[in-house]
Parts: C-alpha cells; structure tokens; sequence
C-alpha cells in the first residue's frame, strides 16, 4: 500500500517545528513508518539550494525556478520513493509554500506555478496539509525570540507576511478536502490534540 504524505505549511513563526517530530512519532506509533524532511532541502542538492535560496538575492522567477529544482530532485530521491514503498512522508513545507510565498507574498502570478506544479508533480498532492495559523504580529514575536540571524524570508515586512497567510487562507478555504487550518495561537497541549484527530483519521 502507498505511504501517505503529509505537509505542514504556514508563515515563519508560526510554530509548526515545534511538532514535526511530535507527529512523526504519532504516525510512528500507528505502526507506520514515516521519513520526515523539509523543503527547500530533503537532499544534498536541495540543501545546496536552500542555502542560496536562503542568503542569495535573485530574481523571483529564478527563486520559483530553484525551489522547483529542489522539489523535483527531493521528489525523485526521497517523496516518490518512499511512498512506493509504504513509507508516510512528513514534509516540513511543500508546493503550497510557494503558492503562499511566490505567488502570495511575492507577487508571482499564480498561473505561472500551476505550469511548474503540472509539469514536476501532476499526479501527486499531498494526501493532509496542515496549516498553522497565527496573526503576523505574533508570529514575528516568536521568530524574534527563536532566531539570531533571519533568513531573506525572515527579513520580509509584516505586509510581506500578511499576503502569505492570506494566500494560504485562500488556499485552505479552497481545498478543504486536504488542507486543515490549525490555530497556531493556542496551547502546544490543545495544538496536539487537534492534530491527533487529523493523524488518526489519516491512519486509517
Ligand atoms: P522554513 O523556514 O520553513 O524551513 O522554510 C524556509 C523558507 O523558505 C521559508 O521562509 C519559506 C520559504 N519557502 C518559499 O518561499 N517557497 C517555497 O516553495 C518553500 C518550500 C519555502
């Protein structure tokens, strides 16, 4: 049987690292096995990528062209794979990230990443998106407190960051079937048990 592949999605800082490895070990201990990854990143290319993805100043399109470079290599060497295999994949960010970034925070036309997302995965979506959602404002509070150094994402506006969530509103509110919002605004104990549900509806 075919693994399932998970994301979590949302603006920077909205916390959903705090329980990447949390709901690994929830779909861990239904007995499935999972490979948690990320992107941009998931393989040595990608990780390069990411790097300049990161740090380097560039063209938009050539930012949606490299995260695209990376999605299709980590497709290749650890999504597709893996789910053939049986394996959940638990991915930290996927397509609808750039959607949110490229196409909501950034201004890219989105019908120019629908041609990119036909063309490196048309068959696949992910089975659950989780996407964690928190005013701007707090969540820059909370990338404050966690991070030194901000990343060129993380340096964005507070406007920057309200067309992302928007973006990813829209998008939740248009594929409800796989996209769940969670209030990324409540207890780390209340945030698990609504994520629970979703894992243990997933599991079956
Ligand atoms: P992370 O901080 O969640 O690991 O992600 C790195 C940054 O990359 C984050 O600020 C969001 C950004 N990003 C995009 O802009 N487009 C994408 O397609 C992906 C996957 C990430």
């Amino acid at each position: 049987m075919r693994g399932r592949f998970v994301t979590l999605e949302g603006v920077d800082g909205a916390g959903k690292s705090t329980h990447l490895d949390w709901i690994a070990g929830l779909i861990a201990a239904g007995g499935r096995k999972v490979v948690v990854t990320r992107e941009p990143g998931g393989t040595p290319l990608g990780e390069e990528l990411r790097k300049l993805l990161l740090a380097q100043p560039m063209h938009l399109e050539t930012e949606t062209l490299l995260m695209f470079a990376a999605r299709r290599e980590h497709l290749d060497r650890v999504i597709l794979p893996a789910l053939a295999a049986g394996t959940w994949v638990l991915s930290d960010r996927f397509t609808d990230a750039t959607f949110a970034y490229q196409g909501g925070g950034r201004g890219l036309d989105p019908a120019k990443i629908e041609r990119l997302e036909t063309w490196v995965h048309p068959d696949l979506q992910p089975d659950l998106t989780l996407v964690f959602d928190l005013s701007v404002e707090e969540a820059k509070r909370r990338r404050l407190a966690a991070s030194a150094a901000p990343d060129r994402f993380e340096q964005e506006n507070l406007e920057f960051f309200a067309r992302v969530r928007a973006m990813y509103l829209a998008r939740a509110a248009r594929y409800p079937q796989r996209m769940r919002l969670i209030d990324a605004s409540r207890s780390v104990a209340d945030i698990r048990k609504e994520l629970e549900e979703y894992i243990v509806i997933a599991c079956q």
